[in-house]
């Protein structure tokens, strides 16, 4: 199997895990890190809504965690599901975008689209535009 689509059945087990009675959307995340080692996360949404936090930035904790400040990312896949079920299409949001090229402007990033296939995009490309600490 491609390692992206392994990292997609891992990301659509994660989202089933996810907590979210507000929004209803479970959402998965599950990366590769450089090292060669999968971590998943999911999304964990609180009454008191921001509290909430995105299925991309909980792997990335996991894998922070697991591997220290060395963590570099190579892929990650990004699922979600409806409250019926169904998959939905769903990319990285802004934030998530701007934590993903922290660890890796090259990974590969992968999320379902409109027509049911899968996009395929570098971290980097998702936000151009992105927000670099000025070095003074
Ligand atoms: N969500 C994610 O987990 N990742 C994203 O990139 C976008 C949004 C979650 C947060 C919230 O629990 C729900 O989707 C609806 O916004």
């Amino acid at each position: 199997m491609h390692d992206l689509d392994f990292l997609r059945t891992l990301a659509v087990q994660a989202a089933h895990q996810a907590y979210a009675p507000y929004s209803k959307l479970r959402v998965g995340a599950a990366l590769r890190s450089a090292a060669g080692h999968a971590y998943t996360g999911c999304n964990v949404e609180n009454a008191s809504y921001p509290v909430g936090g995105c299925a991309e930035r909980a792997a990335i904790a996991a894998a922070v965690q697991a591997e220290g400040p060395g963590f570099r990312l190579q892929a990650i896949a990004v699922a979600a599901f409806g409250s019926d079920g169904a998959a939905l299409p769903v990319s990285p949001c802004g934030a998530c975008r701007q934590s993903l090229i922290e660890f890796g402007a090259d990974a590969a990033v992968t999320f379902r689209q409109s027509d049911d296939g899968w996009m395929e995009v570098k971290a980097g490309e998702l936000l151009p535009f992105r927000f670099i600490l000025p070095s003074r």
